[in-house]
């Protein structure tokens, strides 16, 4: 019998294409997604990649009745990934409240369900904003947290500790926390990817959208940091790359490889890149000409941060594989096809 993941946040960026990723392993994935911040055609995304469909229960996983019901129906859950939380940095400093009551929340109502049911691996969607600007670059997975830049950021600090400290007291439970870094790109098939509300945040939907017309120019945010072209730095990696560090992660703790019962992976390329360098990246890759000029830098934003990989590369087996242009390129599809541009 296949072994079943439970997957929070399903439908969403990343969920989806971690949803894939282990069915094309042989997983069979329930999601659990409230819908706050996708669609649910995300599904049919999924089917059409893998010929299969994903069970999938709607509901807040706040509602704490619910899903203790949910883990009545579905008895033999072998690993959780939680992806569902709220992730806009900016709305997280004006609405606190919001984001710590979602993002932790849904946490200890998933670690409470998780140990009255006997469900031992557990893997969760940390980030590297956790190290805020490290003193050593690349950023080590010992790196101390600094204090959070955002309340956001915060509710992956405090989650990080809730984790560990479950795990303190329960020895028979799991877990690793993955740190990504800045995750872009989509699918090759350009049937799932990246579905902003709004104005995007991001970098790369906020470049596509700009070279499909819909946004006017991109705004580079910064041309004074102490970096080579002064626009400031991140290591960005591509989304099916991560999702296929999860997959790992979940194999790891199924098949009893994990070293301590609770692991830290940084997830990136281990290389990084300016906002310029990957505009440049974007025009190369698709032959489109990006509207741009450079700008202040926006409030919160550090200088630079990329991965120290050798951890997740030697001690995991995972490593990113897909390249820059081919992934910005992916982006771009992506956007083309939600847009019907030929
Ligand atoms: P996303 O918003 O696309 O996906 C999150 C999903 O969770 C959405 O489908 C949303 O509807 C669902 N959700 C939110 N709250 C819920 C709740 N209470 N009950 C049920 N469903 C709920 O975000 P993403 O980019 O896929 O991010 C996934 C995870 O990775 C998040 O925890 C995020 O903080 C983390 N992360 C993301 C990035 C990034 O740049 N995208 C970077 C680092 C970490
Ligand atoms: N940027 C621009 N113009 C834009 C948008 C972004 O110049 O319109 C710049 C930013 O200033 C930054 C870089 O592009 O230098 C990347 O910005 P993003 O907003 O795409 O990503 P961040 O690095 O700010 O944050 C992301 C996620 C966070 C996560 C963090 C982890 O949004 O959730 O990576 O490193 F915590």
């Amino acid at each position: 019998m296949n072994k079943l993941i439970l997957v929070t946040g399903g439908t969403g960026y990343i969920g989806s294409h971690t949803t894939v990723e282990l069915m094309n392993e042989g997983f069979d994935v329930v999601i659990i997604d409230n819908l706050s911040n996708s669609e649910k055609s995300v599904l049919d995304g999924i089917v059409e990649i893998t010929g299969r469909r994903p069970y999938f229960e709607e509901f807040d996983i706040c509602d704490k009745e619910k899903l203790d019901n949910f883990f009545k129906i579905y008895k033999k859950i072998d690993a959780v990934i939680h992806f569902a939380a709220y992730k806009a940095v900016g709305e997280s400093i004006e609405k606190p409240l919001k984001y710590y009551q979602n993002n932790l929340i849904t946490l200890m109502n998933l670690l409470n369900g998780i140990k009255e049911h006997k469900v031992s691996n557990f893997v969760f969607s940390s980030s590297a904003t956790v190290y805020g600007q490290p003193d050593k670059l690349p950023v080590t997975e010992s790196a101390p947290f600094k204090t959070a830049d955002s309340p956001y950021g915060n509710t992956k600090q405090i989650a990080e500790e809730i984790i560990r400290d479950t795990i303190n007291a329960n020895r028979d439970f799991r877990a690793i926390s993955l740190r990504y870094f800045n995750p872009i790109g989509a699918h090759s098939s350009a049937l799932i990817g990246e579905l902003p509300r709004g104005v995007p945040n991001n970098l790369v939907p906020f470049i596509t959208q700009t070279a499909a017309g819909i946004r006017d120019e991109l705004k580079v945010f910064g041309d004074d940091y102490n970096t080579p072209d002064g626009s400031a730095v991140r290591d960005y990696i591509n989304v099916v790359d991560l999702a296929k560090a999860h997959v790992v992660s979940i194999k790891r703790m199924i098949d009893n490889k994990s070293k301590s019962n609770l692991e830290v992976f940084n997830v990136g390329t281990g290389k990084g890149s300016s906002v310029l360098e990957i505009v440049n990246a974007f025009e190369k890759a698709t032959g489109e000409k990006l509207n741009y000029k450079m700008s202040e830098r926006r409030v919160g934003d550090i200088e630079s941060v990329y991965a120290e990989t050798r951890y997740a590369n030697e001690e995991l087996g995972w490593k990113a594989e897909i390249g820059l242009d081919e992934t910005l390129l992916s982006a771009w599809n992506w956007e083309k096809n939600i847009r019907n541009i030929k």
